[in-house]
């Protein structure tokens, strides 16, 4: 690909925009030689303002999402995209949260802009685990880790019964919950089919890939042994 296109694609600018810049001289490689709208050069030695180019193509990213942002790209308030670069957000191939995490609920995000991969794990049938944690409003009953194990439990207005979901007790109104489908608020609704109300939401792993030390707000890129984490969760059942 020319690279006038290639740098346009990564939201740099338009191809236009990305003219200008090489006439500038804002191009260069990664001695800072400056580099000519026609050079061959291989992605990973070109410079932009002495900044390494953008990841190509393939790119994941993990955000520790903070309450109060939507997963869209355009909302009334405060979206997630606002918390990376701009030119993230025009990127093409774009570049899309996989799946999505509600308003209210925080913690560990992922994005890509790698349309098989995001379907590979947002996929029902890759069983790709997410672990939740979920404070609640009242105490647990006792007898919700065994209607969420059973593969039985429907939810209000639903027509498929969820897959079974492991729950985990950590104290009277704590509990951590591993689901393998992604269903319109699943965790809430869950609680909600149990008399319950979750207070207050986050998710702490995808897979095996854990939300760590980051901290709310921020983001980071994923190494391939990360991504490789995603589909290497402890089975539900
Ligand atoms: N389940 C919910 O209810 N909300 C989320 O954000 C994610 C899972």
């Amino acid at each position: 690909m020319k690279l006038v296109k290639l740098i346009a694609n990564l939201g740099y600018g338009s191809r236009k925009e990305v003219a200008w810049m090489f006439r500038e001289g804002r191009v260069t490689d990664a001695a800072g030689e400056v580099l000519y709208a026609d050079d061959k050069v291989e992605h990973e030695h070109v410079h932009i303002d002495g900044e390494p180019l953008d990841p190509p193509v393939g790119m994941v990213l993990m955000m520790n999402k903070p309450l109060g942002a939507t997963c869209s790209r355009k909302d009334q308030g405060r979206v997630v995209y606002d918390l990376l670069p701009p030119r993230y957000r025009v990127r093409d191939p774009s570049l899309s949260t996989v799946g999505r995490l509600d308003r209210d609920t925080s913690g560990l995000l992922l994005f890509t802009d790698d349309g098989a991969l995001l379907h590979r794990i947002i996929s029902p049938r890759a069983e790709v685990t997410k672990i939740y944690e979920a404070t609640l409003a009242q105490d647990l009953r006792g007898d919700e880790a065994e209607l969420f194990a059973s593969g039985t439990l429907m939810l209000e207005s639903e027509t498929t019964p969820l897959a079974p979901a492991r729950l985990e007790v950590l104290a009277p109104r704590l509990a951590r919950l591993t689901v393998t489908e992604g269903r319109y608020h699943q965790v809430r609704r869950m609680f909600a089919a149990t008399g319950n109300h979750v207070d207050a939401l986050r998710r702490i792993a995808v897979g095996a890939l854990q939300l760590d030390e980051l901290p709310a707000g921020e983001w980071r890129m994923l190494s391939e042994a990360e991504i490789a984490k995603v589909f290497a969760g402890t089975p539900v059942v």
